[in-house]
């Protein structure tokens, strides 16, 4: 008989119908109730057996986290918590579990910490949390393609082995096949990359911008979606060293247009989730206030999942200048209090997460875009605005770029852009400024020569959206393996 999904079954009304169901045991409670997932939703089916119709053999082998399949009767419950169950005629067992192996493991029935989740990443797709991540993460992945499917936008796979450094920053992983203790040399006593693999120095992209724009200056609206690498020794819950970015980059578009696409962009992804994920949203819900009991009253989170979720959908974001900012929070009260761990001087610092969440948190309690950053801590790529910014009293001010970061409550940045620079005279300049060389980014710089138009687009870090819409902490729960400094296991 042919499989039915737990998920398609429990959203049926019962008809004593025979059903085929297979999956994995989560609890076999005296000898009669077994409940069983097969991760196509977070809830599990009830089975019900008359133990005296089956050999005593095979129900031995009934345990947590063995594999079965169930053929029975889908009636009415008898029982509170479920509407349907099977009733089972046919029970095999299709892999077993043995009890005392699955002790040493996640797979024990009991709570188990994040950590501990992680060290057997390979197993923790079985547990609820984990399942419920993982299809959140599947839905805003469908939703992501889907919005900019149907605004006529164009999926650009842009290449992972690049010869560029797109964000200048110099955190790439390099990759060669050449012998590490023996490469060959030129005369000056360096490395000979022009005898590598691709004839000259080649490294994992950090972002896929550049390509993305030589696209868009054709076919108008591109977008890429795929993994980006960055070796920063950044060893935080916001960053991953492996890492999926999400680069819309569209002609004839400014800032103003660029933020209005990555603000319906994210209302649209984000109410997907609220609208297609509602047990597993209920379920992270519970999760999280359950975690948050555990913290001390001052640091638990003000909002419950869902209400977090609607703060972006339901709020206009707030719109303004690098240099707005700055002001507000040197005068904030806890940069005057010393509450800060990185304290705002002056103008011209980057801005830290703390100082981005209390923006969206306290000041504005509105999801932020904040614009016009200081040339120099961006992007070389970046628009160069025409003129200063206006000071305030007791600041001194700098040339800015047409920058845009989009800032969550929680997370800080979430996705950031710019309007690119199309004049090929200043691009140049800010080539040579950062210390770019030109001969890695020729084609690049050869777009402003052949019909260049204002054009923008931004980065999306798909793991910091799958974190917000999850409730999670930390970074390395929303990816099914994650990649961070000194760990690359499974
Ligand atoms: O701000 P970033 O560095 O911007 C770019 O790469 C541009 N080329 C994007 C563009 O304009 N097309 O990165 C974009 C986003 C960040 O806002 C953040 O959400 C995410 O990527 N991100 C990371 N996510 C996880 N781990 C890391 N190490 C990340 N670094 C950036
Ligand atoms: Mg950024």
């Amino acid at each position: 008989m042919k499989r039915i999904k737990i998920k398609e079954l429990l959203e049926r009304s019962a008809t004593g119908k025979e059903v085929t169901v297979k999956g994995w045991v989560k609890a076999f409670r005296s000898r009669r109730f077994i409940a069983l997932n097969d991760g196509s939703t977070i809830n599990n089916v009830q089975i019900v057996i008359d133990f005296e119709n089956f050999n005593e053999n095979l129900l031995a082998k009934i345990t947590v986290a063995s594999a079965i399949s169930v053929t029975g009767a889908l009636v009415q419950s008898q029982g509170a918590g479920q509407s349907v169950e099977i009733q089972a005629t046919t029970l095999e067992v299709l892999g077993e579990a043995h009890p005392d192996e699955v002790s040493k493991t996640i797979l024990q029935p009991k709570r188990h910490t994040l950590e501990k989740l992680r060290e057997q990443a390979h197993l923790r797709f079985r547990t609820n949390t984990f399942s419920a991540v993982f299809r959140v993460r599947h839905a805003l992945a469908f939703a992501i393609h889907k919005y900019f499917n149907d605004k006529g936008f164009v999926y650009l796979h842009t290449p992972i082995v690049t010869g560029s450094d797109a964000e200048g920053a110099g955190e790439m992983f390099r990759v060669s096949t050449l012998d590490p203790a023996n490469p060959p040399k030129n005369e000056e006593g360096n490395i000979d990359y022009s005898k590598d693999f691709f004839g000259k120095e080649t490294n994992l992209t950090v972002s896929g911008q550049l390509e993305a724009e030589l696209g868009a200056l054709a076919l108008s609206e591109v977008y890429t979606f795929g993994p980006t690498f960055r070796a920063e020794n950044s060893n935080t819950t916001r960053h991953l060293a492996e890492f999926w970015m999400i680069e819309p980059e569209v002609a004839f578009n400014d800032l103003n247009d660029n933020m209005d696409l990555a603000e319906d962009f994210l209302k649209y992804c984000i109410t997907h989730v609220l609208e297609n994920c509602t047990d597993d949203l209920a379920f992270l819900e519970t999760r999280l206030k359950d975690e948050e009991k555990s913290k001390p009253q001052d640091q638990r989170a003000e909002m419950a999942l869902i209400d977090k979720l609607k703060f972006i959908t339901d709020n206009e974001f707030v719109r303004l200048t690098y240099t707005e900012a700055i002001d507000i929070l040197r005068n904030s009260k806890p940069n005057k209090k010393k509450k800060f761990e990185y304290l705002i001087e002056g103008w011209g610092t980057d801005l830290q997460s703390e100082h981005e969440r209390f923006l969206v948190e306290k000041k504005f309690q509105k999801p932020v875009i904040l614009t016009n950053y200081p040339a120099d801590i961006k992007a070389f790529y970046m628009r160069q605005d025409d003129e200063l910014p206006e000071a305030k009293p007791g600041m001194e001010v700098g040339p800015t770029v047409s920058a845009m970061d989009v800032l969550f409550p929680g997370i800080g940045e979430i996705a950031g852009g710019s309007q690119r620079e199309e004049r090929y005279e200043n691009l140049i300049k800010g080539v040579n400024k950062f210390g770019i060389e030109e001969e890695t980014v020729w084609w690049y710089l050869e777009t402003r020569k052949f019909g260049t138009v204002p054009h923008s687009g931004f980065g999306l870090g798909f793991e910091r959206l799958v974190l917000f819409c999850t409730g999670m902490g930390n970074i390395r729960d929303v990816i099914p393996f994650p990649r961070t400094p000194n760990n690359a296991e499974f």
